[in-house]
């Protein structure tokens, strides 16, 4: 039976506090940036500052920005906006906004000359640097700081992490695809890997706190390794794998182009290797996936599908998709639907494309207008919608292993939590059920997850 762990705080919480005030963090996008507002979290906590309960109640407010789509900017500029009220009447508190859009140099100005009442905006590269930031800003200064260059990575720095159940550990960081519609590149900088062994430490550390699942983090996992002599994502997963006391392993994001017959069989034959790949398509169209720079075709995609297939019968597949992409045609659209149709996808994020500055799709010819883009995303979510439900009906009546995340006890108390290939599964349960992994039988489908009972035994 596995311990409770819902009381997991890394070491660094233990530094004493110096009571310097509440501190609350709002964290917009990708897992990278809630990895990146742990680290936050950590170095905040090390200058005395406690977690609050609420942004009204803080006395530091910091805001982690994403920019891949245009939606995440807008909400990140009336957030901002809406905090000037709660500084007009606390003149002591603290605004901090970080994080990709803030990587941006021309955002970031912009952003800093129009809310004078924020006291720090810096990028990604420069988190390490916070704690100068906040000293800067308790003697009434006020930081503006883009570095643009890659900076070192720091690997050391304390965190506290947010996931009950499930650590985060980054093994490489930015990304050099340059796929044509995607910021990251710009913002996130060059693809540089963690050591083998820096990642190992801290899977050890998590695992000596308590933590049995984590989910290894990159842009582009698949090429993890690349910039390092002797490494490789398959090798690695093999040495997280041995660390004592791991039961399941995930990871994202894997790139078609870089899944290699090694990382299946690694997968396949380890154990604790979770059966589940996030594998963005982005595109179902060959025409539009040379656009995007994608290096893949809709057939090399179907081909990774069927080796996962064979190697694993239970494996599921999650992805990214965007319409509207500049030149995307009703044909290529309806290559798109064709895939999702053939694949048979778990769950899909799905996305209208989002022109950003600086990339070469903004400036590409046949931009699609508006209406077609929401009109193309509505029938294909109509569709994955259908699919998902395809998905989850062969699994009613079978049993699998629950690792619960968290008990919502606002009524009759239900717990969830997924199986290994990342099917959330909802059953009656207990609270002190969290943590623990538990068999589960499937009595009935929702739209985006399963439904069970518990069966009488816990596994250990
Ligand atoms: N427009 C729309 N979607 C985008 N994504 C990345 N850049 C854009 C953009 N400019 C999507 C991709 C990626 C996911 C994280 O966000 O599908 O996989
Ligand atoms: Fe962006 Fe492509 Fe890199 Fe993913 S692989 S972060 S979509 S450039």
């Amino acid at each position: 039976m596995e311990s409770n762990n819902m009381e997991q705080k890394s070491p660094e919480s233990k530094i004493p506090r110096g009571g310097k005030g509440a501190y609350y963090i709002e964290t917009f996008g990708c897992q990278m940036n809630v990895r990146d507002s742990e680290t936050a979290a950590g170095l905040l906590e090390t200058l005395g500052y406690e977690p609050s309960q609420s942004k009204e109640t803080a006395d530091l407010i910091l805001y982690n920005t994403c920019c891949v789509r245009d939606h995440a900017e807008k909400r990140v500029f009336g957030n901002i906006g809406a905090l000037k009220e709660q500084k007009d009447e606390n003149p002591n508190l603290i605004i901090g906004v970080f994080g990709c859009m803030m990587q941006q140099k021309e955002v970031a100005e912009k952003l800093y000359k129009r809310f004078p009442f924020v006291d720090m905006a810096f990028g990604t590269n420069l988190l390490s640097r916070l704690p100068s930031f906040v000293e800067n800003a308790q003697s009434g200064a006020r930081t503006l700081a883009i570095e643009e260059d890659n900076i070192q990575i720091e690997d050391d720095l304390p965190s506290i992490r947010t996931g009950k159940v499930n650590a985060f550990v980054n093994i490489n960081y930015g990304c050099d695809n340059f796929c044509t519609y995607c910021i990251v590149p710009y913002v996130r900088g060059r693809e540089r890997s963690r050591e083998p062994q820096a990642v190992v430490e801290e899977v050890k550390r998590l695992v000596s706190e308590g933590y049995s699942e984590i989910t290894l983090l990159g842009q582009n996992v698949n090429s993890y390794g690349k910039d390092l002599t002797d490494a490789s994502f398959a090798e690695l997963l093999s040495l997280v794998s041995g660390v004592e006391g791991l039961r399941r392993i995930r990871f994202m994001t894997s790139h078609p182009k870089d899944l290699s017959d090694g990382m299946i069989a690694a997968m396949a034959s380890l154990p604790n290797v979770c059966h589940h790949v996030h594998l963005p398509l982005q595109s179902g169209s060959n025409e539009i996936l040379k656009r995007m720079n994608r290096r893949y075709t809709r057939e090399d995609y179907l081909g990774i599908v069927q080796k996962l297939r064979a190697a694993m019968d239970d494996v599921e597949l999650t992805t990214d998709i965007i319409v509207g992409f500049p030149g995307e045609t009703e044909l290529d659209f309806q290559d798109t639907l064709d895939l999702v149709e053939r694949v048979g996808f778990s769950s899909a994020f799905t996305f209208k494309y989002s022109p950003r500055k600086g990339t070469r799709a903004a400036v590409m010819e046949d931009q699609v207008p508006e209406a077609i883009k929401r009109e193309r995303l509505g029938r294909l979510n109509a569709l994955q919608e259908r699919k998902a439900r395809q998905n989850n009906e062969p699994y009613v009546g079978k049993s699998g292993i629950v690792h619960v995340e968290d008990c919502d006890t606002r009524g009759e108390p239900v717990c969830y939590g997924k199986f290994s290939n990342f099917k959330m599964v909802y059953f009656p349960g207990q609270p002190e059920l969290v943590g623990q992994y538990v068999p589960v039988t499937i009595t009935g489908v929702r739209k985006n997850s399963l439904i069970g009972q518990l069966e009488d035994k816990t596994h250990d």
